[in-house]
């Protein structure tokens, strides 16, 4: 086992003992709309828009989650969406979604964000929802997205933090807007947009220099 590699797998297991349990209730309906306001229709717009960038290219959503948002996307979208994220159960649960929705263009890929499976500039569109700031290594997660992400594709990222307890190398949750800007910024990812909801902060982003 890698170094760094025992937090990663703790967090994927409690989060699939979630994904069948307390997280969508809890999280997506509970603390995403009580911390970050209209935090969940925002994602679902960032979701549209990213269906309108790739136009029938390859999409990514990590971390899928249980796939809440990624099938409206999936719906919207005439090519591929691939759902990733570390937690087993998550995944299982992205799955089980697209075939109830009847989406076959939805695949759930188990993968972890600083290993990503997939080859230079796949997806034309890339969505990193509520995700960041509870994965350890931010800026090991920023070069793979920018790996993946096409010369003139799209990141779309969401996250909740707490600007006021920010300092120098603390985790993404309590990093300040500014300091969550200048670490994509050091990704080689260029910020176009950046919109504050309660303690949500969401970002777009694209190649810089494209
Ligand atoms: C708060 S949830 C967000 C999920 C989804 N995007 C949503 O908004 O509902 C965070 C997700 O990050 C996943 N995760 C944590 N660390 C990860 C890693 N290193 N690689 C991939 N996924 C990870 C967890 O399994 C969990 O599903």
């Amino acid at each position: 086992m890698a170094r760094g590699d025992l937090p990663k797998k703790l967090i994927g297991g409690i989060y699939s003992w979630a994904a069948d349990t307390v997280y969508e209730p809890l999280v997506v309906n509970g603390a995403f709309r009580v911390f970050g306001g209209t935090l969940n229709d925002l994602v679902r717009r960032q979701g549209l828009d990213a269906a309108a960038v790739a136009d029938g290219r390859p999409i990514l959503d990590l971390p899928v989650g249980t796939g809440t948002f990624t099938v409206d996307i999936a719906a919207a979208s005439r090519g591929i969406v691939v759902g990733a994220d570390i937690a087993a159960g998550m995944v299982r649960q992205t799955k089980a979604a697209a075939t109830e929705a009847g989406l076959s263009n939805l695949i759930g890929v188990q993968a972890d964000a600083h290993r990503l499976p997939f080859r230079d500039r796949t997806f034309a569109s890339i969505l990193c929802t509520n995700g960041l700031q509870v994965m350890p290594g931010l800026s090991e997660t920023l070069a793979e997205l920018r790996r993946v992400l096409t010369h003139d594709g799209k990141l779309y990222v969401s996250v909740l933090n707490m600007p006021l307890l920010s300092a120098p190398g603390a985790p993404t949750l309590f990093l300040s807007r500014p300091q969550l800007k200048r670490s994509l910024e050091a990704a080689g990812l260029h910020v176009t947009r950046l919109q504050r909801e309660r303690l949500a902060t969401l970002l777009e982003a694209e190649p810089s220099g494209k």
